[in-house]
This record gives structure tokens, C-alpha cells and sequence, in this order.
């Protein structure tokens, strides 16, 4: 298995009588996500996904990473939220957060339009300017404002850059199969389209072709993920002894320390390639959950890193919170600390050993001191780096994510806060319509008092 969970740091906190007394309440959670009979179940796609996979769209995203491989040096992906994280998570899990910097015969990979800043797309203009590059568009809507913006600005480039033409066979464009302003206009420019399935929502979405095409061209191997995926369905999906299913376990823990008065999960790497995967769990919890005054905060930290400036908090804070770290079994290095016969440091006592033994030394001393300071402690065992793993990963967090969210209360599947900002926004930039009128005037009044 390439995802086990250790509870052996829960002791003190939970107590076997609290897991046998939420057991029915979680089972009949994975009933309701596997029967697909429950609130968003036209949301619930990603479920059975990696086992049907269909083979020609597998095909077409190789053929198509193949393409942008041979015609570019950098790739620009363009999107935010479900439409950016997952594919930035699986890059950087696989291959490292310097992926840039690394000697590789794939090209360069910058994520932009998930911010609003000029000078994200003024430096990235800058970057590109004598590179070889192709954009792939990614929004299931067509019409979030982040991508759209950088999106106009970076195919007016394209274009100056290459002439229409030829921009049209570097702009690749995952979206909607039927609707949206980014579907008519790929369909009038002729730009090569992914399809993002109708019964998958954002946060669910990296082994879709919104993951799996910038994946794919990073050198990743997207049918090992899958397969990963798969594996971890048939792990998970079926067997409803949480004593048998760490996916469950993992769902009745949240929900046992929820119900107990924590209301933070603070999920931990001691590894920089597990950041953007902790900024993709906290999208897919954060927006799974965050409804009607309930869920767990998802919260990150990068370990070793953060314990010299969160590491006092966590210790020694309002006792808001606990912790799920992320226990690389395989690194992908095995540097080992030197020897030194003057021993001017002082680091001969530890001479010899690998960093990541001193490493999961770190974790180990952390897990037990904040065991001591009164935070929860779980540990999930990630066997390595592999795209296999992070595949087996991705449906391990996701279904607990759905059986969590369940067990919760909430509807695991819809986003309706994420909708309110938005609303506001284009009524304060002018968009027409009624509906932002009405909104234009209401703020008019609150701004006015
Ligand atoms: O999970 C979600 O629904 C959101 O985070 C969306 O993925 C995000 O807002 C981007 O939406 P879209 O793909 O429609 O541009």
C-alpha cells in the first residue's frame, strides 16, 4: 500500500470506545459516497474515474504533452483553484518544487492566472520573451476572471509572438464540453480542447485532463497515477471496517476531534515537495467541508522550516488544533552528513547517517513533543515520490474527504461561499446585468453608512 495510516501518537486521545461509537456513522457514509446517493452525488465522477479511464482520451493527452514537448520550452498553464492546484501538486511531488531549475529534457513549467498581480504576468513576460513557448488554458466555467485575464494577455502574445496561426497549435484548452466563453472560443480559433467532465468539480479534478496534460508534460507517468488511483479505489471503496480501512479511520478521526473541540487539522510535510500538495488538500477540504458554521480548518506547514517559526504555536498555543503528517518512507536522495576530523561544529555525533534518517529523527522528536504539548498526532505513511503514490494519494484523501464531509453533515460537493466574492467583484468593476446592479446598490448603501 502506498498509504498507510500510523496512529500509534493517538492513544492518549482517543479512545477505542469513541472510534466503535462513530463506526456506523462512517460506514454509512461510504455507503451514501459509493451508492452515490447522497447530496451532490452528480458531483461524485472522480469515484470511479481511474478504473474507466477512457483509453483514447489517455491517448490524445500523451500525444498532446508529446507536441507541447517538442514545440516549446516553457509552458504557461493558466488556471486557479480545482484548475491549478492538483496539477502544481503532482509536478512538485514527483519532481521537486525546483523543477525548473532541474537538467531535463521537458520544458519549464510557470502556473499563472491563479492571482490578480501585474507583476506575476509582467515577470512571466518577461521569462518567456526568448523561449519556445505553449499556454494550456485550463477553466471548467471559461469564465473565472484570474484565468480569463491572464489568459487575453498571454494569447495576445502568443499571437504577436507567432502569428495566429501558429499560436492556435501551441494553445492547448481544457474546458467545459459544451458551454462557456472558452469553449466558443477555442471552437472559432481551432484551438486542441481537453474535455473537464461535467460530473467532476474542480477540487476533484487532477486525474482528469485538468491534471493530467501539464503532468503529463513534466515527464510524470500519468498511467502509473492512474493505476495508483485505482489500486487505492479498490482498497478503499469497498471495505467498511474502519479497523481495516485507514481511508475511514482517517474520516473518523476528523470526526471524532472535531466533535471533541478542535478546529484546526493542520497538515504537515517534511519535505518542500509536499507544499503544494498540503495547498491542494487545503482547497479540497477547505471547500469541501467550510459549510454552515461547521468543518476543521485546513491549515499547512513545512517542516523542519516552520518549527523554528509556527513550531512555538503549534507547541504551546490556544489548543486549537491537530496534526496529520505526512511520513515520506523512500526519499528520492540519500545524501549523508560527512564526517569531519576536526569536528569544528560539533556534528560528528551524527556523521554518517542520512539527512532523511535525521530527518524522520525530527518528526519523530516533533510528533512526541506535541503529543506532550496536548496536539493530536496522526501520521500517514507515504511510501515515496512515485506518480503511482500520488495517484493512491489523491484517492485516499479525496473519498475520505467525501465520507468526512458526510459524517459532517454538509454536502461535501457544492461551494456556495466561494460564489460571494466574486458576485461583489464584478458589480464593483462595472459588469452589466441586473443582478449586479441590485448587488452595485446594496454596497453603495453599506459603504455609504
Ligand atoms: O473547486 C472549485 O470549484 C473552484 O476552486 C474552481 O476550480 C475554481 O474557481 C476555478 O474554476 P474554473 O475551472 O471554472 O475556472
Amino acid at each position: 500500500m502506498s498509504v498507510k495510516l500510523n496512529d500509534c501518537y493517538l492513544k492518549p486521545f482517543i479512545s477505542s470506545s469513541e472510534y466503535e461509537a462513530i463506526a456506523g456513522e462512517i460506514q454509512s457514509a461510504l455507503v451514501t459516497t459509493r451508492e452515490k446517493s447522497g447530496a451532490g452525488n452528480d458531483f461524485l465522477g472522480w469515484l470511479d474515474l481511474p478504473e474507466n479511464f477512457d483509453k483514447k482520451e489517455l491517448f490524445d493527452i500523451e500525444e498532446a504533452a508529446k507536441d507541447i514537448r517538442s514545440m516549446c520550452d516553457v509552458l504557461l498553464v493558466i488556471g486557479i483553484g480545482g484548475s491549478y492546484l492538483g496539477a502544481r501538486a503532482a509536478v512538485e511531488f514527483v519532481h521537486g518544487p525546483r523543477y525548473n531549475n532541474l537538467k531535463k529534457d521537458t520544458p519549464d513549467i510557470y502556473f499563472v492566472g491563479n492571482d490578480i498581480s501585474p507583476s506575476t504576468v509582467s515577470e512571466l513576460l518577461s521569462i518567456v520573451e526568448d523561449r519556445q513557448v505553449c499556454l494550456n488554458v485550463i477553466s471548467k466555467s471559461g469564465t473565472t476572471t484570474e484565468p480569463a485575464i491572464a489568459f487575453r494577455i498571454f494569447r495576445e502574445y502568443m499571437e504577436n509572438k507567432y502569428g495566429e496561426e501558429e499560436a492556435a497549435k501551441r494553445i492547448f484548452v481544457t474546458t467545459d464540453r459544451a458551454r462557456g466563453k472558452l469553449k466558443e472560443l477555442s471552437d472559432a480559433k481551432g484551438y486542441r480542447t481537453f474535455v473537464v467532465p461535467d460530473d467532476i468539480g474542480g477540487r476533484f479534478s487532477v486525474l482528469t485532463p485538468v491534471g493530467l496534460l501539464p503532468i503529463a508534460v513534466s515527464g510524470a507517468d500519468v498511467r502509473a497515477m492512474l493505476q495508483g488511483a485505482a489500486d487505492a479505489r479498490n482498497a478503499f471503496l469497498f471495505e467498511e471496517n474502519i479497523e481495516k480501512n485507514d481511508c475511514l479511520k482517517y474520516a473518523a478521526i476528523r470526526n471524532i476531534l472535531l466533535r471533541s473541540g478542535k478546529s484546526i487539522e493542520i497538515l504537515a510535510g517534511y519535505e518542500p515537495a509536499f507544499a503544494m500538495t498540503c495547498e491542494w488538500w487545503k482547497q479540497l477540504y477547505g471547500e469541501s467541508e467550510g459549510k454552515g458554521g461547521n468543518g476543521l480548518y485546513p491549515a499547512s506547514v513545512c517542516f523542519t522550516t516552520d518549527l523554528h517559526s509556527l513550531g512555538q504555536f503549534i507547541q504551546d498555543g490556544t489548543a486549537l488544533m491537530f496534526e496529520t503528517v505526512l511520513d515520506l518512507k523512500t526519499p528520492k536522495a540519500k545524501t549523508v552528513i560527512p564526517y569531519d576530523p576536526a569536528n569544528t561544529d560539533g556534528l560528528n555525533y551524527i556523521a554518517g547517517k542520512s539527512m532523511h534518517e535525521v530527518n524522520r529523527v525530527a518528526m519523530q522528536a516533533t510528533a512526541l513533543a506535541h503529543v506532550d504539548g496536548g496536539v493530536p498526532n496522526l501520521v500517514i505513511e507515504l511510501a515515496d515520490r512515485s506518480s503511482y503514490s500520488f495517484g493512491y494519494m489523491v484517492y485516499f484523501f479525496e473519498l475520505a474527504c467525501a465520507v468526512s464531509g458526510y459524517t459532517i453533515g454538509v454536502n461535501p460537493f457544492d461551494q456556495p461561499g466561494v460564489e460571494a466574492y466574486k458576485k461583489n467583484m464584478f458589480a464593483l468593476l462595472g459588469k452589466q446585468g441586473s443582478e449586479f446592479d441590485a448587488i452595485r446598490a446594496a454596497i453603495g448603501e453599506k459603504i455609504s453608512k
